[in-house]
């Protein structure tokens, strides 16, 4: 069997354009969607991300804010600068892109981030939302590994589900969406005894552990829906994921490719996420 790609370029595209969709709406009603970045340090893959996330703001026509903060940044001047966006009307979303340096305490700075303004979701009270089933804001990857399967018509009800990987970013989120589709969840970590017995029986396999090609074609179930969480970078320069696309994609069913899978709908689902926190806004 060789698997059916799945194009999350393209599918980020027709997702955006939803949104633009709804950005337009709010904008004719005077209310422009923003979202502040904030960047503590000179990390160059996250000023990278930092950047993409601002650009797609401008491509969506939503405002947007970009605060780079030198790395010594005292932890208080931090969670000054997120007070005084928690209080500015005109930003709707604030993101603190992580890791910050080791000398910030990330929990707090994530649980000083108003809830209804946390597009990342990943302050205690919108973690707990949806551990509860009554999400507000999803955490941007999983959520946009879950729209692939939703837009490729991957059912998920009653499905055994494997998600490798208990991140707080991707792992546990993604494995609460999933059980709240009525899929049956198991989640794996780097130290799972005989970790090929349990994704041998995975019809739909999430995988997002930083370790480039953990996972290859004869620990896949034949015909598996396979959504490669990973980025990593080889030492030749090339990007690959935490799947072994060659020998996965002669096995699996379905298969996101690294780059150009998973990756374009995390920023797209950061716009999604931004858009609905100004639609909430506006609605009250
Ligand atoms: N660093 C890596 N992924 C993410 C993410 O989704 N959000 C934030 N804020 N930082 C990250």
């Amino acid at each position: 069997m060789t698997a059916k790609i799945i194009d999350g370029k393209t599918i980020a595209q027709e997702v955006r354009a939803e949104w633009k969709v709804r950005a337009d709406a709010l904008k004719a009603r005077g209310v422009t969607p923003g979202l502040a970045v904030v960047i503590v340090g000179e990390d160059p893959a996250s000023r990278i991300y930092v950047g993409n996330k601002v650009k797609a703001c401008a491509e969506l026509g939503l405002h947007s804010e970009h605060i780079a903060l030198p790395a010594d940044t005292p932890e208080a001047t931090l969670l000054a600068k997120i007070a005084e966006l928690n209080a500015n009307p005109a930003i709707h979303g604030i993101l603190v892109q992580l890791p910050v340096p080791k000398h910030i305490n990330s929990d707090k700075v994530l649980n000083s981030i108003n809830p209804e303004k946390d597009v990342d979701g990943f302050h205690p009270m919108n973690v707990g939302a949806l551990a509860t089933g009554n999400m507000r804001f999803a955490p941007c990857t999983p959520y946009g590994a879950m729209k692939l399967l939703d837009k490729c018509g991957i059912s998920i009800e009653g499905k055994h589900a494997v998600v490798v990987g208990r991140s707080n970013i991707v792992g546990k989120p993604m494995a609460l969406m999933l059980l709240q589709q009525n899929a049956t969840v198991t989640i794996c970590t780097s130290r799972t005894r005989d970790l090929a017995r349990h994704t041998r029986d995975a019809d739909i396999l999430v995988v997002a552990t930083g370790k480039a090609k953990m996972i290859t074609g004869d620990m896949i179930k034949p015909g598996a829906a396979v959504i490669d969480v990973g980025i990593n970078r080889l030492p030749d320069g090339k990007l690959c994921g935490d799947v072994d696309f060659d020998s996965a994609k002669e096995v699996a069913g379905y298969i996101t490719p690294v780059p150009g899978g998973v990756g374009p709908m995390t920023i797209t689902m950061l716009m999604a996420n931004t858009v609905q926190a100004a639609e909430r806004a506006a609605a009250k």
